[in-house]
């Protein structure tokens, strides 16, 4: 069928201009209503290449995923416009940092807010992220074949925590300051590497211009990045996994046809007539995955 509106049927003269603008408006947002259109509108528009064709409608409820993956990307995105903003007015010096950072709260129309979103932002992540994991790990999304996508999704986690340690030492007061020579004391506890480590966190033996030079560019550059590459490829593993996971309880509950569920069908023993019953050697326990066949709801004689 196709998808298009049928262009205005003027009898072979040109069509006035105001009907052809509608058409040409038209044609591109009319809705698909056929299996086939729905394919062709995800093959034309790639904001849609997120989404499978075709998927499980379990999979598109608001309580099977209650949107953390989708909120996570919404929140990254919000950091990246307002971390954006705040690089016009953050100087990275020791010196001037902090009343940077003042001039650009109080100075700045709407800084007050832009920092205020960053800030909040940041910490909510965090929440998100964590509920999106245990999410994915009570749905069994770790299994074959998202077990890479869950590695990606570590790797994810890993970039969220070091954009908040490092994004902590920026304002330069009191608390980052004390905050970041105490964590990055800790890393000198390490065997072998440590003392290694913690001069190459600090950029020398002591907290001051470089560990700031280190600690911006990494916020401010190297994560952001590997976040969006990372972020990239979750979203195609998800995609290739044909969505996200049903897991298995939900997929034999929508095999299951509606209506009351039968009572154990009366007769003979089971296993004497021929006729296969629940709980007979060559049935499987109606709990188990798979057991909810058609040919049962619906009494036919003929049990695969
Ligand atoms: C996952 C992404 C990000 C997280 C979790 C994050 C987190 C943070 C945190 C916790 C702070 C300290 C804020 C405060 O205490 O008020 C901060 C500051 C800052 N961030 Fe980010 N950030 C992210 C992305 C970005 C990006 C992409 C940029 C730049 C393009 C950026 C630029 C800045 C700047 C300039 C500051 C210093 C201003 C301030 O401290 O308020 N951030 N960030
Ligand atoms: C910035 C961080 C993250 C973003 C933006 C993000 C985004 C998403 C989105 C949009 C989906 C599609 C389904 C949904 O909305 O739940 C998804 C699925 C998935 N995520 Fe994440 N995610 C992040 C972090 C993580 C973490 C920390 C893990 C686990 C360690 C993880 C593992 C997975 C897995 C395995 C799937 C496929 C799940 C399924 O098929 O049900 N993600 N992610």
């Amino acid at each position: 069928m196709n998808s298009q509106p049928a262009a205005p049927d003027t009898g072979g003269r040109p069509a006035p201009f105001w009907r052809r603008l509608v058409h040409a408006v038209r044609h591109g947002l009319v809705l698909p209503r056929t299996d086939q259109e729905r394919k062709r509108a995800v093959v034309a528009w790639f904001a849609l290449h997120f989404r499978p064709v075709r998927l499980p409608t379990r999979s598109l409820t608001w309580t099977h995923t209650f949107g953390l993956g989708g909120s996570a990307l919404v929140l990254v995105l919000l950091l990246t416009g307002t971390g954006a903003l705040m690089m016009f007015g953050y100087e990275p010096a020791p010196g001037n940092a902090y009343r940077s950072i003042e001039r650009f709260q109080d100075g700045t129309r709407f800084g007050g807010l832009v920092r205020g979103v960053h800030h909040w932002s940041a910490n909510l992540l965090i929440l998100v992220v964590v509920l999106h994991l245990l999410r994915v790990f009570f749905t069994g999304g770790f299994h074959a074949p998202r077990q890479f996508n869950w590695v990606i999704g570590l790797g994810l986690l890993v970039c969220v925590l070091a954009s908040n340690f490092t994004g902590y030492l920026l304002p330069w007061d009191q608390l980052s300051y004390w905050a970041i020579t105490i964590s990055t004391g800790m890393l000198s506890y390490i065997p072998l590497a440590g003392d290694w480590l913690q001069r190459a966190a600090r950029g020398g033996d002591e907290i001051g211009q470089a560990t700031l030079i280190i600690f911006y560019s990494l916020h401010t550059t190297f994560i952001p990045v590997a976040l969006v590459v990372l972020a990239g490829f979750h979203f195609w593993r998800v995609r290739k996994a044909r969505g996200v996971v049903v897991p298995r309880a939900c997929r034999r509950l929508s095999r299951r046809p509606a209506g009351p569920r039968p009572i154990r069908p009366p007769g003979p023993a089971a296993g004497s007539s021929g006729r296969r019953g629940w709980g007979s050697p060559g049935s499987r326990s109606p709990n188990s995955p798979g057991s909810w066949s058609r040919a049962r709801w619906t009494g036919s004689p003929r049990i695969p």
